[in-house]
């Protein structure tokens, strides 16, 4: 088990791709913390992952609200005793063109899927850097962050600032041996803000199907293992290969 004694903390994890990333990373032997709005998200997957014989707490926290995130933290430590890994999955979209947005829906897409990576990442490695043996932070950005999109723009704003932010707390927190890096996804199990997958959803890649959660399981547990011990402030792709293909 790669993950042994380890403790992860997985924002979103209520469904699609945090639910799969704290499964698979359960699986390598970490403890996991289970966060989402929707407590009965967070109490499925923790479930779940207890009956699986692993070790899982379940979090009802809004990461976008610092008072949560540092009650947040503070409870995962008194629940799981410390903090290693942290996933920053969760996001929202807007949805919209510059002339249907508003400015209230700027602020709040703004503030969850930027401002939530932030502060988690802030008061986590606050909790590593007390721990004194490093840590590793994985960002979740988008191919959204890469290129401009007809009906999103703040959430394209927001993922291009994720990638970004990767970069700067990458820099600022190699001192203290905690690794910073993000994944940007393209079409994985169920659009964004929505539970349902539908198989017909149009997708251009060079897989020529839509991913699964799982894909980015495994790229998160390739990014907070030993196998990726020296990449540092990167990005990684997993898209089935439509960043790579000429738009037409
Ligand atoms: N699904 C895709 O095709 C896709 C593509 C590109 C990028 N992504 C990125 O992958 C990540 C996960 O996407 P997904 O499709 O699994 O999302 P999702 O909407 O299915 O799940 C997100 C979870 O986060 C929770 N959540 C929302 N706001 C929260 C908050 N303020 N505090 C705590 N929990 C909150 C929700 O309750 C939900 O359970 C996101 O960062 C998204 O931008 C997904």
């Amino acid at each position: 088990m790669k993950l042994k004694d380890k403790v992860a903390v997985v924002t979103g994890a209520g469904r699609n791709i945090g639910e799969a990333i704290a499964h698979r990373l359960s699986k390598e032997g970490a403890k996991i913390a289970v966060v989402d709005l929707e407590a009965d998200r967070a109490e499925r997957v923790a479930g779940e992952i207890k009956a699986a014989g692993g070790e899982a707490a379940a979090f009802s926290a809004d990461v976008s609200d610092e008072d949560a995130v540092k009650k947040l933290v503070a409870d995962t430590v008194g629940a799981l005793g410390r903090i290693d890994i942290l996933v920053n999955n969760v996001a929202i979209s807007d949805n919209k063109t510059i002339f249907d947005i508003t400015k209230a829906d700027w602020d709040k897409v703004m503030a969850v899927t930027l401002g939530s990576p932030f502060l988690m990442g802030k008061y986590c490695a606050e909790q590593m850097v007390t721990q004194g043996d490093g840590g590793n932070i994985i960002n979740v950005a988008s191919t959204s962050g890469w290129r401009g999109r007809p009906r999103a723009l703040a959430y394209t704003a927001a993922k291009g600032g994720v990638i970004n932010l990767t970069r700067s707390m990458a820099v600022q927190l190699a001192p203290h041996n905690i690794r910073v890096n993000s994944i940007s996804p393209n079409k994985i199990g169920s659009p964004v803000g929505q539970a349902d997958f539908d198989p017909t959803r149009p997708v251009k890649n060079l897989a020529g199907h839509p991913g699964e959660p799982d894909d980015m399981a495994e790229a998160v547990l390739f990014l907070v293992g030993e196998e990726s011990k020296f990449i540092w402030g990167e990005n990684l792709f997993v898209d089935g290969g439509c960043m790579a293909m000429e738009v037409s």
